[in-house]
């Protein structure tokens, strides 16, 4: 029987010499999936309910398992476990402790399953363990959004495309542009979920099990939806796995682009926010420097969560079924998507809040780049002129003002009726930003009291989301 720095292999029966070292080491996963430890417990327990009362374990087994890996967790929990890398994984750690602990009884948990089944199983407990967290930390960016929206619903920023400034929008509809991409983030992974909560138990090394299971009963256990409908796709496939970091990767691309936002914003050529010290760092060599960390950090680990997605999207390509030990690799590329993602929305959760928004700088840029322009087009177009037209005689104006160097609105009245006589006293408050942006109500729009609406609405949202 093969044994390495005298532990025995539960699989060690038909080995007739010790594993290599390295390969032992180099085929391990406990360092990493010891995380999954309470996922494979609840797990445990609930197999071992179940096959009690399908009669394939007796009641006094069944109770000592379960007791025994009820003690198993505290001792985890008081750092008092002591796990091994010759045990492989946190499978065989567990179950080889709980035979310690409680003997003959420990040995017979692993009827009817395989650890294929089993840490199929497990990732998906702990997955949408971390989707509720993930989804409840989103939840409160949003609530900061929605409440720095309100606040500045009547505040007049830049509105850009090309990064040059295109028409005025308020400064609350900028943020609830924010709040519209982290919905569909929250949505994408409510729908994911509901793939992650299937359970593969039961489907045991690759074909099912000749025990008579009940696979419904152990999943109602388990809280899982329903199970999985194919043993040999149970154990195989990760695409719940691909599918929760594809949203991930979509979700950090959202925070990069208002990572990036804030880092310009922070920028003192634009100066439209401050960041509060607290979120700042300085420099070892400049001492005025204030960086926008946070923000650059999130942006940089957005690069992160991309390679997992490809790296779990290679590692399942090609793969025959069933379950194969490529599958180990899953792991970490999913934990450290979990760390980041995580560690990104609760940096901007906490972030948005603090934000000091500077409303004078974001109304003089507004000012800066004829950002009316479109406004006095659409009002030549209601005094009849068709809009091409139009677009010809402001741009012409444009061109005049940008020659005196002064904005659309400082043209005195004869100047602009020059460029048409369609012109009247009523185009001043056409010019204005505040009646640009009051001008744009309808749903979508960015007049304030369409932000107001808005941001109502995302209110109801957000509490039906918090009732489930
Ligand atoms: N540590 C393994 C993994 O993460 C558990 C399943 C191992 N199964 C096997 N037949 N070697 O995938």
């Amino acid at each position: 029987m093969a044994k390495d720095n005298g532990t025995r292999k539960p699989w060690g029966g038909r080995f007739e010499e010790a594993t290599d070292a390295f390969v032992e080491a180099f085929t391990a996963s406990v360092d990493f999936d010891r995380r999954l430890y309470a996922h494979d417990i609840a797990g445990s327990i609930a197999h071992a309910r179940m096959l009690a009362r399908a009669g394939v374990l007796g009641e006094a087994d069944a109770e000592a398992i379960v007791r025994g890996l009820e003690a198993l967790r505290a001792e985890i929990e008081a750092g008092r476990f002591t796990w091994s890398v010759a045990l492989e994984d946190v499978h065989m750690n567990i179950e080889a402790r709980l035979t310690e602990r409680i003997g003959e009884a420990g040995k017979r948990l692993h009827t009817g399953r395989s650890r294929n089944d089993q840490v199929a199983t497990d990732l998906r407990l702990w997955l949408r363990e971390q989707i509720d967290a993930i989804d409840a930390e989103i939840g409160r960016l949003q609530e900061g959004l929605v409440a720095l929206a309100e606040r500045e619903a009547d505040t007049v920023m830049p509105g850009y495309t090309h990064l040059q400034v295109a028409q005025p929008v308020t400064f609350g509809h900028h943020l609830m542009a924010w709040f519209e991409m982290l919905r569909r983030d929250r949505d994408r992974l409510a729908d994911c979920r509901r793939r992650v909560n299937v359970m593969p138990l039961g489907a045991a090394a690759l074909a099912g099990t000749t025990f008579p299971i009940d696979r419904a009963y152990t999943a109602g256990l388990l809280g899982f939806d329903g199970v999985c409908e194919n043993s040999l796709d149970a154990v195989s496939d990760r695409d719940f796995a691909i599918e929760f970091v594809s949203c991930c990767a979509l979700l950090m691309v959202h925070l990069s682009r208002m990572a990036e936002e804030l880092v310009l914003w922070a920028s003192p050529h634009i100066g439209f926010v401050r960041l509060p010290d607290r979120f700042c760092t300085g420099s070892s060599i400049m001492p005025q420097k204030k960086n926008p960390d946070v923000p650059e950090l999130v942006r940089g680990k957005c690069g992160r969560v991309q390679g997992h997605l490809v790296a779990l999207l290679t590692l399942m390509k090609g793969q025959p079924l069933a379950y194969n030990k490529d599958n180990q690799e899953d792991k970490e590329p999913v934990f450290d998507t979990v760390d980041q993602v995580l560690g990104s929305v609760r940096a901007f959760a906490d972030l948005v809040p603090a934000l000091e928004p500077d409303r004078g700088r974001m109304r003089a840029a507004a000012r800066e780049g004829f950002a009316t322009a479109t406004d006095l087009a659409d009002y030549l177009v209601r005094k009849g002129v068709p809009f091409r037209d139009a677009h010809e005689i402001v741009g012409r104006a444009v061109r005049h003002a940008q020659a005196e160097g002064c904005d659309l609105a400082d043209l005195p009245l004869e100047t602009l009726r020059g460029f048409s006589e369609a012109i009247d006293e009523d185009v001043r408050e056409v010019l204005t930003l505040d009646g640009a942006v009051a001008a744009r109500d309808h749903i979508g729009g960015t007049a304030p009291a369409q932000v107001r609406a808005a941001c109502a609405r995302a209110r109801a949202w957000l509490a039906a989301r918090r009732r489930g």
